[in-house]
C-alpha cells in the first residue's frame, strides 16, 4: 500500500500535516529538481561554532563534522522524497536567524541523509537537496527519517549559509533515540524538538543561528 503525500501543499507551516505516513516503494512526485552549485561563492566550512542568540529563539548552532558522504551540486527542493522512497515521512522546519536573532532571507540549506536502511547514496542524489529560505528565513524539509548505519546515530546532515556568507556544516539528531548517548559525534544541542510519539503530526523543529 502506497500513500500519496501532499507536496504541494506545504504552505500552512502548523496544520498541513494530516497524520503520520509510512513510505513504501511507490510514485511520489519529485518537486523542483534542478541540478546546479547552490553556493554563493564564499568559502565553505569556516564559520566559528555560532555565538548564542540570546534572545531565546534558538540555541547556538555548533558546527560539526562533515563526514565522508557528503556530495556537493545538489538538486534544488523542499521535498526528498522520490518514487522508490521508502521509510517514515517526517518533516523538519524552522527558521535560519542571525545572532541578533533576525531571520535571514535567502539563506542556503543543502541536506544530505542516509536512507531507512542507513545507507547513502553516493552515486547520485538520492536524499540529498538545497533550497532556501523564504523571506521571514524559514525553511521546510520533507523526508524520511534516516537509518542507523555502524558507529552513528540517527541524524541528517546540512550546511546552512547566509548569503554571501561562511558556510556552517552541521548534523540535526532526534530526541528519545538509544543510540545517542553511544554517538561520539552526537551532540544535544542539535536536537531537533518533535511531538510526543502518541501525535500524528511528525514535524521535527529546529532553528539554524549563523554568526553572520
Ligand atoms: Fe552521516
Amino acid at each position: 500500500m502506497r500513500e500519496v503525500t501532499p507536496v504541494d501543499g506545504l504552505n500552512d507551516r502548523h496544520g498541513w500535516w494530516p497524520r503520520r505516513r509510512v513510505l513504501q516503494a511507490g510514485g511520489l512526485a519529485l518537486v523542483g529538481m534542478a541540478v546546479g552549485s547552490p553556493w554563493y561563492g564564499a568559502a565553505q566550512d569556516v564559520l566559528s561554532p555560532t555565538p548564542q542568540c540570546d534572545n531565546g529563539k534558538g540555541p547556538a548552532t555548533p558546527r560539526q563534522t562533515e563526514g565522508p558522504f557528503y556530495t556537493p551540486n545538489t538538486p534544488k527542493r523542499t521535498s526528498l522524497i522520490e518514487a522508490s522512497t521508502q521509510g517514515t515521512l517526517i518533516m523538519v522546519t524552522g527558521s535560519v536567524l542571525n545572532t541578533q536573532c533576525e531571520p535571514l532571507a535567502g539563506a542556503l540549506l543543502d541536506f544530505w541523509q542516509a536512507d531507512a536502511n542507513g545507507v547513502y547514496d553516493n552515486q547520485g542524489y538520492t536524499l540529498r537537496g538545497h533550497q532556501f529560505a523564504d523571506a521571514m528565513g524559514q525553511y521546510r524539509l520533507e523526508t524520511v527519517m534516516p537509518g542507523l548505519y555502524p558507529g552513528r546515530t540517527r541524524h541528517i546532515h546540512v550546511k546552512v549559509q547566509a548569503p554571501h556568507g561562511p558556510a556552517l556544516t552541521t548534523q540535526l539528531y532526534f530526541p528519545h533515540e538509544s543510540e545517542n548517548k553511544r554517538d561520539a559525534i552526537y551532540d544535544e544541542r542539535l536536537l531537533v524538538t518533535m511531538p510526543p510519539p502518541s501525535a500524528a503530526t511528525p514535524v521535527a523543529r529546529f532553528d539554524f543561528v549563523l554568526g553572520v
